[in-house]
């Protein structure tokens, strides 16, 4: 995979919907799951949660994005 490729397939990776209900994308929860500690605060943060099924489709994945985070940040 080129460059060229790499920074299409990272674009299309951030647009990715994590919040369903509010059309939130990858590349706007990502900077608050980096600055956050629980989904409550990323909630906040990123406007995820907030949506017809209050969380319980996006909680999960925030969840997860969170685990992976301070997983990384312990390395
Ligand atoms: S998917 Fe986020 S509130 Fe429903």
């Amino acid at each position: 995979m080129n460059e060229q490729d790499k920074k299409k397939a990272l674009i299309l990776k951030l647009q990715r919907v994590v919040c369903i209900c509010k059309g939130i994308p990858l590349g706007k929860v990502l900077p608050a799951v980096r600055r956050s500690r629980t989904v409550e605060e990323v909630n906040r943060r990123a406007g995820t949660g907030q949506g017809g099924c209050a969380g319980r489709r996006c909680g999960p994945r925030i969840r997860t994005l969170l685990d992976k985070s301070q997983r990384l940040s312990k390395k």
